[in-house]
């Protein structure tokens, strides 16, 4: 991080401010190692490889950690040559190419592979994660002005309230414990008239007919390693049978079933990346802790109960997203 940074961080536990209180290693302007205090109840937090830490680094969303840094990359527009990512977000959020002057807080932001299209606008980002994830992002955004990477909680940001121009929320909301008090953490921080986009997976009644349903159960206790390993070779055996399975019809559901996502004739990638997509995806659906998908009429509630303003909830990216201007 960079010290003029220290301006968007507050302390998450009484929201004073931070400042410096030993610094232990600076490399050309950014701070490597380091300890911030709050000026209001003192508590102490390190800056460790160049990431202020808010919370333990090793928490539930450690499988997080270790699938965004084992791809820290895949999902990347500049690694793959598509343009997913840009697409997603440009489309999800409905925001403009370019909002130089503006602040944008991205809660959950995994490998930042949405942290890059944010950051493309020219607006300052602040990027929030719970997992060591923060790392790669770090090495891919890190070193950008106009971005300051922290490892913090949902339910404690160390951020001010009423102070952004945009929040996005993308893939997050159902792997956190209490969905419903996730979504209702956000709106503060934005300024009013500020603008919040989120999304959630749908639920559906059948989801529990899916082997990866009933599978997660052990696998999401197992080591993420030792997972990670499993579902490597899993989708590398399987992969030449997925392709045949991929030509017959609604042979991507069957896929699916097969717990492989297999985005062949879906997305233009090459065939090595469309691989590594699967892998993280096996991995994904087998190892986080929490999957909690919900209704939209759950999510429009939840729009009315934060009192937010043009209020759209509507099926689309992974499964459901809302979009909302904060009122008071
Ligand atoms: C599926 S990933 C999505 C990452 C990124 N937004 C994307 O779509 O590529 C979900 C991310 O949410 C983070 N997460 C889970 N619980 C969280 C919490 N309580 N606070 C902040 N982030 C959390 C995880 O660490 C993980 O990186
Ligand atoms: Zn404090």
């Amino acid at each position: 991080m960079r010290e003029e940074h220290l301006r968007y961080l507050v302390c998450p536990r009484c929201s004073g401010d931070l400042s410096i209180a030993q610094l232990n290693n600076v490399i050309g302007d950014s701070i490597e190692n380091a300890q911030l205090q709050c000026s209001g109840c003192g508590t102490t937090y390190d800056v460790i490889r160049h990431i202020p830490r808010f919370v333990p680094l090793q928490n539930y969303a450690s499988s997080f950690g270790l699938e965004w840094t084992r791809h820290s990359r895949t999902q990347y527009d500049s690694y793959s040559g598509a343009r997913v990512s840009e697409e997603r977000f440009f489309k999800e959020t409905g925001w403009p190419r370019q909002m130089p002057g503006e602040t944008i807080l991205e809660v959950g932001s995994g490998s930042g592979r949405f942290t890059e299209q944010a950051a493309s606008t020219g607006a300052m980002v602040v990027s929030l994660d719970l997992s060591y994830a923060v790392e790669a992002n770090y090495s891919s955004n890190g070193h950008k002005d106009n971005v300051l990477i922290a490892q913090a909680d949902i339910y404690s940001m160390p951020v001010r309230t009423d102070f952004f121009d945009r929040l996005f929320c993308i893939g997050v909301l159902q792997h956190t414990p209490d969905v419903e008090r996730s979504f209702l953490s956000l709106p503060k921080y934005l300024k009013v008239g500020g603008s919040l986009v989120i999304d959630v997976y749908r639920y559906f009644w059948w989801q529990y007919f899916l082997p990866g349903y009933w599978l997660r159960e052990i696998t999401r206790r197992l080591s993420p390693e030792r997972l990670y390993k499993l579902c490597h070779m899993y989708v590398s055996l399987m992969w030449p049978v997925a392709r045949l399975i991929n030509k017959l019809p609604k042979g991507r559901y069957i896929n699916q079933l097969l717990l492989i996502a297999d985005y062949r004739g879906v997305y233009d990638l090459p065939e090595k990346t469309l691989k590594e997509w699967a892998i993280l995806d096996t991995f994904d659906v087998l190892s986080a802790f929490h999957i909690k998908p919900q209704s939209i009429e759950r999510v429009r509630a939840w729009f009315a109960k934060a009192g937010m303003e043009n209020a759209e909830v509507h099926y689309g990216y992974n499964g459901i997203e809302g979009h909302g201007t904060r009122a008071v």
